[in-house]
């Protein structure tokens, strides 16, 4: 059932080029990206003035990568929130409102109960799962199935990226119906997403600088995930799935702001872990890591192949193909995800089962 792996999480990383292909296939119709099970007309999806992405642990994650090209493409107002905070205030939803719900098993209680209150306030409400016919599936307006198939390993890997590539062909929809990408820009753009299966392949043809840096980080009891952008929201899930699986406690931080607090818990040996690929806040990144390493952290960075100064910098270098920056969460994300699986099997956890999580919640 493991088809050859040691364990459900390291298939399911293996499977993410097929998701990739799976999730984009049949999307671009005569030259047009279409989303049919969105269920809205043209004119009404124009309307669209406002968007919420709604989700809990990963899925959230996928969120705020998701808010940076809602924003950056469609020029739209998007905020994340986390579910249980979002039903528990009073959130500004208007008929204008997209309430975008996102989440893998499509039960999770404070999932549901958000969208439910949207819908009463008003709000259109779309869903991102994976399940087929699950609660999020039947009480949003309308759904896309992220195409990871079943998730077995507890911590969330394919379907997060599943998650990823269906929220970037709903930005393009949106920056295309608003008139903010023409529909050449669109294909273009889509094309280069469709890339990044092939360019996750070469990353899990060759994990021996991954292995090796979380050999270096193994005995840690502590780490900091930095970014900035992109990077910021690639660090949060690349935190996550560490104390997941590893019991490890990581922190995701900002790069930016680690001289605000963080950068006082760095002594010799300390892990910073920074997403430091080719993007227009490179050389921020940078010095945040000269920060570091002045102090005697150990820095791992996730780089850009051919980026030869960042050695410089690192202690360990992972490089990774060249994407654009929108695309950045797709590769980047899984080198993180190989690491923390690393420092949980050297640290001899259960990888697939880590204790008191469960594979959905459907409780509050
Ligand atoms: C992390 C993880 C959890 C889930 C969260 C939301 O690896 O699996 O953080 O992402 O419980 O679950 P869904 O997406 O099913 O709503």
């Amino acid at each position: 059932e493991k088809g050859g792996y040691p364990d459900f999480m390291l298939k399911e990383i293996h499977e993410q080029p097929r998701v990739i292909r799976d999730t984009l296939a049949g999307r671009l119709v005569g030259g047009a990206l279409s989303i049919d099970e969105l269920d809205l007309t043209v004119e009404e999806l124009n309307l669209i003035d406002r968007v919420y992405v709604i989700a809990c642990g990963t899925s959230y994650h996928a969120g705020l990568i998701a808010k940076n090209l809602i924003e950056g493409w469609a020029r739209i107002p998007c905020e994340v929130e986390v579910a249980s905070e979002f039903r528990y205030r009073n959130p500004i939803i208007t008929p204008t409102t997209l309430v975008v719900a996102v989440s893998q098993s499509g039960e999770t209680a404070d999932t549901l109960a958000a969208i439910r209150d949207a819908r009463v306030k008003g709000a259109r409400v779309f869903g991102i799962t994976n399940v087929l016919g699950s609660p999020v599936a039947r009480e949003s307006d309308g759904v896309i199935y992220t195409k990871a198939n079943k998730e077995i390993a507890v911590a969330s890997t394919k379907s997060f990226l599943g998650q990823v590539v269906s929220l970037t062909l709903l930005a393009l929809l949106l920056a295309q119906v608003k008139g903010k990408l023409k529909t050449n820009q669109v294909r273009f753009l889509f094309r280069e997403l469709a890339d990044t299966a092939e360019q996750v392949e070469r990353i899990l043809s060759d994990t021996s600088a991954i292995k090796e840096a979380a050999r270096a980080c193994v005995d840690a009891k502590s780490a900091l995930f930095v970014g900035r952008g992109m990077g910021s929201a690639i660090a949060c899930e690349g935190a996550l799935k560490l104390k997941e699986i590893s019991y490890l406690h990581a922190e995701a931080y900002p790069a930016g702001e680690m001289k605000h607090g963080p950068i006082a818990l760095i002594d010799e040996g300390f892990p910073v872990i920074a997403v430091a690929t080719k993007s227009p806040v490179y050389d921020k990144v940078i010095s945040n890591l000269q920060e570091s390493r002045a102090r005697g952290a150990t820095v791992v960075a996730v780089a850009t192949e051919g980026d030869e100064e960042i050695r410089k910098y690192a202690d360990h270098v992972i490089y990774i193909p060249k994407v654009r920056d929108a695309f950045s969460a797709i590769t980047a994300s899984v080198p993180l995800q190989l690491f923390a699986r690393a420092i949980a099997v050297e640290r001899g956890c259960d990888v697939d089962q880590p204790r008191n999580l469960a594979k959905s919640v459907t409780v509050e």
